[in-house]
């Protein structure tokens, strides 16, 4: 089976900008410059989707809080800030928008509420993807999804293919039929409905071909859902949706939730399975380490998921003035948290440009914290880190880049390899 390699860029979404709320107190909105904050005029988008380090280390060494004109928010780029923003949803709400997100999915899922209504619609989310249900219901099916896709990518190939397109992208999109409980859609098309609904997201400049494109993949997964849920209903299983119907939770709100699962779980894990080689095939010392101990993946996958975090930037907007490392920020203000940056801050990590999997355990934010904390977390644990990756070293011990063949970072809101090329 082929399947769209394409992953998300940057140039289809930016999760931040979409419009402000309405009808709360607001003292500036996404569409004003905040009076006397510090400005990172220089910050340019095309920079950052090449590559944003160099341009993440020069904000939190010069202005960790930010007004960015080119993205139009004010950027908090410090472990620091990010924490406190992470720790105070209610100052920093989630409640962005019923703009583009809302029109993407057909409804406002539950990443874009705050509490109580966003706790009463992950709870039942949370009863089939905490570690011990992903070990009960999930492992076997990552396990059997994995070594499909690598028995494919094998039988396809000559000894060399790009990992993106042959593994990566149809075993996390095959992973993720099974949890949202829709075991015989064509993983090719749920990742077309992922792509395209990230792309409505971040259509900010109302492109009408992104329209008709998330409109047609909504008609699709909406199709798709139809069958779904009647079938749940009748026979009840372990399903991301078949909880959240269980849970009581009206179907429109199912479906938008599914949609944003859909959005949201599919390009991450893609990317971590292609980030983790990338860095073991240039840490051969530590790839060494991780093979000789197998106990050491789970440090390999939280280290690789730090140093390129596949989500870059969550948005958030104020909902009561607060001052963060002595800058104030009104409220009604549009604020993108770079986790990516804080994730590479140096009064938090040591050497944080270098991957070292031997690191102290701590905490690094490339799932988010508190509330709103990634639900597929352990998910992904599992799935990329446990297995797909581990597999791949034990099926294919001669596995490595093709450093003939060009490989292709992009994005940064969203941010992976696009296209890596390997042989074994
Ligand atoms: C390595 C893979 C992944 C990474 C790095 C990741 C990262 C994140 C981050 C940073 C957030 C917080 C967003 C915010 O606060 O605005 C989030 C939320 C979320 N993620 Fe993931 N994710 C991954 C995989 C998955 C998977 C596999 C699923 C589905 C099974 C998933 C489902 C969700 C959902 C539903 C939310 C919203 C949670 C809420 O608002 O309470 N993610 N993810």
């Amino acid at each position: 089976m082929r399947i769209a390699s394409r992953s998300v860029r940057d140039s289809d979404h930016t999760f931040g900008n979409e419009e402000p709320r309405k009808g709360r107190k607001t003292t500036v909105t996404n569409t004003a410059v905040p009076v006397g904050l510090p400005t990172a005029g220089w910050l340019d988008p095309a920079e950052l989707a090449c590559d944003p380090y160099p341009s993440y280390e020069r904000l939190r060494r010069e202005t960790p809080v930010a007004w960015a004109p080119a993205v139009k928010k004010v950027l908090i780029s410090t472990f620091e800030g990010c924490s406190f923003g992470e720790r105070h949803p209610e100052i920093f709400s989630s409640n962005v928008s019923g703009g583009t997100m809302a029109k993407a999915l057909g409804g406002r899922p539950l990443i874009r509420k705050d509490d109580p209504e966003h706790a009463s619609e992950r709870a039942p989310m949370n009863r089939t993807l905490r570690p011990k249900q992903i070990m009960e219901i999930w492992a076997d099916k990552f396990e059997i999804n994995a070594r499909r896709y690598l028995a494919e990518m094998v039988s396809n190939s000559q000894g060399a293919a790009d990992l993106n397109a042959a593994y990566a992208a149809p075993l996390a999109a095959k992973n993720l039929c099974d949890m949202v409980g829709m075991p015989d859609v064509e993983p090719l098309d749920l990742a077309r409905w992922s792509v395209d609904f990230i792309a409505g997201t971040g259509n900010v400049l109302d492109r009408q071909d992104i329209w008709d494109r998330c409109e047609r993949s909504r008609a699709e997964c909406d199709a798709a859902l139809d069958e779904t849920v009647a079938r749940l209903r009748r026979h009840p299983d372990p399903s991301i949706t078949s909880m959240l119907l269980e849970g009581g939770m009206a179907e429109d709100q199912v479906r938008n939730n599914i949609k944003l699962t859909i959005s949201g779980g599919m390009n991450e894990p893609q990317h971590m399975i292609t980030n983790m080689v990338w860095l073991l095939d240039r840490s051969p010392d530590q790839k060494a380490a991780v093979l000789a101990d197998p106990g050491l993946w789970k440090q390999a996958f939280t280290e690789a998921a730090r140093l390129f975090s596949p989500i870059g930037m969550i948005t958030r907007q104020t909902i009561a003035d607060v001052e963060i490392q002595g800058v104030a920020i009104p409220a009604g203000t549009q604020i993108g948290m770079i986790l990516s940056s804080a994730n590479r801050d140096s009064t938090q990590f040591t050497n944080p440009d270098q991957f070292d999997i031997h690191r102290p355990p701590g905490t690094n934010l490339a799932f988010g914290s508190g509330v709103h904390q990634c639900a597929g977390k352990w998910a992904a644990q599992k799935a990329i880190g446990d297995i797909a990756v581990p597999l791949l070293y034990r099926e294919l011990p001669g596995l490595k880049r093709d450093k003939s063949q060009q490989e292709i970072w992009d994005g940064w809101v969203f941010r992976g390899l696009t296209s890596l090329p390997v042989v074994w």
